[in-house]
């Protein structure tokens, strides 16, 4: 869908920002100074992981139900309001492939110029999102069944489900937020960003393919593992894939940049022609070294 929907009424729910009508047009000199500003934002806060978790389920449709996504949307709101050259959609999405490549992942070349949807209601119906435990919303027997129809309907195979779900080797499950993961393990009780939660890995800052290696070893209980993780490695036409993962880094980003540009472009309208940014030297992302030095620094 064009971004933003609910989320653009929540960032007015929930804090000073005036509702505005989604008539944003993107002018590429601005969007490119918003970047500096979340280059900033995360690397004072580390909230790549939520980031980006805001544009996937921004692409995904915007679920109110799950989640602590207002989180993000309130960082980013000071940009928005700095900005208004620069639609949401090209906000959100801008801003999470530059968190995904200042933790060390690949340049994801998006085209920019989306037009914000025009009401506060998403086109798509709440609980299109995948969910990661029964009861598996569309009625499906098991988590593999339920990721082949939920992905299937927005369009995506079983390979790019599968390299999708990699953008997981970033962040936590929050068990305050999803319900899912433990109050705090010893890869999160000191940050960085605000401390507690379950990683799918143990350096959950950077981009990489720990996620494949650490869903398939099941080697630690202080990472998590969700069925629909636990099931790549299962089902027969997920597994090639995963293992292909697992083994080549180098594969991993090139099918991601692919199936993630084609996630945020889901339903997207343009204002005109797109256009994209030139890719810039990044600064490094944040290791997981950093917990070591006791960072501690609030998402909120
Ligand atoms: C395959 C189906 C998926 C399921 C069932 C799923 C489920 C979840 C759940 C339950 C959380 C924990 C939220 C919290 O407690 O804060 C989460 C976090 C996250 N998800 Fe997914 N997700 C899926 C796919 C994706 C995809 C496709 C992406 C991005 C391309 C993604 C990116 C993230 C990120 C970055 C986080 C960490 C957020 C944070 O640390 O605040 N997920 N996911």
């Amino acid at each position: 869908m064009a971004a933003p929907t609910h989320a653009e009424s929540r960032a007015a729910d929930s804090s000073s920002a005036t509702p505005e009508a989604s008539t944003r047009v993107t002018r590429k000199d601005q969007l490119e100074l918003a970047r500096e500003d979340v280059k900033n934002l995360v690397s004072e806060k580390f909230c790549h992981p939520i980031i980006v978790r805001l544009a996937w389920h921004d692409s995904g449709t915007y679920d109110k139900v799950d989640s602590g996504l207002e989180i993000a949307v309130n960082l980013l709101q000071p940009i928005a309001d700095k900005y208004k050259d620069v639609s949401y959609a090209d906000l959100y999405q801008m801003a999470s492939v530059t968190a995904i490549e200042m933790a060390g992942g690949p340049h994801i070349p998006l085209r920019y110029g989306r037009k914000d949807a025009p009401g506060t209601e998403s086109p798509i119906s709440i609980g299109r999102l995948p969910s990661a435990a029964p009861p598996w919303q569309d009625g499906a027997s098991g988590p593999a069944e339920h990721l082949h129809n939920i992905f299937g309907r927005m369009g995506f195979s079983d390979q790019e489900h599968v390299v999708l779900a990699g953008g997981q080797t970033l962040g936590r499950c929050h068990p305050e937020r999803s319900g899912f993961g433990k109050p705090v393990t010893k890869y999160t009780e000191h940050g960085p960003g605000k401390p507690g939660g379950s990683p799918w890995t143990p350096d959950w800052l950077t981009f990489n393919n720990n996620y494949y290696k650490k869903v398939k070893a099941q080697d630690d209980p202080d990472l998590v593992v969700l069925e629909t993780d636990d099931v790549l490695f299962k089902e027969p036409g997920f597994r090639p894939f995963a293992d292909k993962y697992e083994q080549d880094q180098d594969a991993f980003f090139k099918d991601y940049t692919a199936a993630h540009i084609k996630l945020s472009e889901l339903g997207v309208e343009w204002q005109g022609q797109p256009f994209t940014l030139e890719p810039e030297e990044q600064t490094p992302g944040p290791k997981v070294e950093a917990k070591l030095e006791n960072l501690q620094v609030s998402e909120e």
